[in-house]
């Protein structure tokens, strides 16, 4: 063996090749080669060792010191990148059974408003969207409801600039059907409506409606009431029963409230008055509705001579919270998954 067998340029030369070695491993299994390189028993490091019997004895305690303290530093090096890859495999482990994900699902009001309006497809009823911003004339004045009007008062809403405001109901929508489009129409129209309410169990600034109008010759009352009543069959129970009560809206003349017969106790408890969803009344009003007032049609360009009109505006808030069950209205938009998941898969 020659005299520069071990030297200060082979030390160096032998961690820098070690280094080069280490960069292009990356599988856990591939550090075994370098580790055996390095490391083993007949390691370019043990070579060195066994150079010592021409060696002084004090050359002797300072190399075994560095050629020590270069195996315990690769041999951590190599334990660190043992432990890098290892984790970065078990991230990627194919293998591994998957999490399970947790599903969205559709809002309870959507879902509503889509088991609503598909009733109302099946009987040839049209779905179109309105504006939620609307202009005086449509939310108010071509709908019969003067300004000076009181019906006016829980119907102000959210002004924006100029004529514009949040629409308070989807009844607009009736109109800028009928003022683009000729009879018959057969119209359903859901959306977001907005009134100055103080929020409470019952009540938001912000709920949704859904709107129904028929226009045709010969319509009369009897229609009205035959389609309300498959809707109601059709969506609480097949046993259920309606009720009109005589009521005014400026827009439809005659015009009525529709109770439906109560849902959990059919109106049988009115003596004792046990029943909690309908205090004991027997009925619950789900609607408005009425024949389109002539006054109306004439807005539109519509001949209230030739033709004539129904129409219908209902709470889908307050519609879901008679069939599911629900007790306060804020339910619907505070986004808590607790309520929100009790009806995925309805
Ligand atoms: N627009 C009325 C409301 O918001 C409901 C309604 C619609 C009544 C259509 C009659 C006819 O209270």
């Amino acid at each position: 063996m020659n005299k520069d067998f071990l030297c200060e340029e082979k030390l160096n030369n032998l961690k820098r090749e070690f280094e080069k070695d280490l960069e292009k491993i990356n599988k856990s299994q591939d550090l075994e080669t370098i580790r055996v390189k390095y490391l083993g028993r007949k390691s370019l490091i043990n070579q060195f060792f066994s150079y010592f019997p021409n060696l002084s004895k004090e050359e002797r305690g300072t190399w075994g010191k560095r050629l020590n303290i270069l195996k315990n530093k690769i041999n951590s090096i190599l334990e660190e990148k043992k432990k890098d890859l290892e984790e970065k495999e078990e991230r990627v482990d194919l293998t591994f059974p998957s999490q399970t994900l947790r599903k969205g699902s559709v809002h309870i009001l959507s879902l509503t408003i889509e088991k609503i309006c598909k009733i109302f497809e099946k009987l040839g009823f049209v779905i179109i969207e309105g504006k939620e911003i609307e202009d005086e004339w449509h939310n108010f004045g071509a709908l019969n409801i003067p300004l000076e009007h009181p019906s006016r008062d829980v119907f102000d809403t959210f002004y924006l600039e100029k004529k514009y405001l949040l629409r308070s109901h989807t009844s607009p929508s009736q109109i800028r059907v009928m003022e683009n489009h000729k009879p018959p129409l057969a119209v359903i129209s859901p959306g977001r409506v907005y009134r100055p309410d103080e929020v409470d169990a019952s009540h938001s600034f912000m709920f949704h409606q859904i709107e129904g109008f028929a226009v045709d010759k010969n319509l009369n009352f009897s229609h009205l009431k035959g389609i309300l009543l498959y809707f109601a069959k059709e969506f609480f129970a097949p046993s259920v029963r309606l009720r009109f009560r005589p009521h005014f809206f400026p827009f439809t003349e005659p015009s009525a409230e529709v109770d439906i017969s109560c849902i959990i106790c059919s109106g049988k408890n009115l003596q004792d008055k046990k029943c909690s969803v309908c205090k004991g009344k027997g009925w619950l009003e789900i609607l408005g509705c009425g024949m389109i007032h002539p006054q109306v049609l004439k807005n539109c360009r519509i001949d209230p001579k030739k033709y004539q009109g129904f129409a219908f505006g209902m709470g889908v808030e307050r519609i879901a919270m008679l069939k599911y069950g629900i007790n306060d209205i804020r339910l619907f938009f505070e986004n808590d998954e607790r309520f929100l998941r009790q009806f995925n898969g309805l």
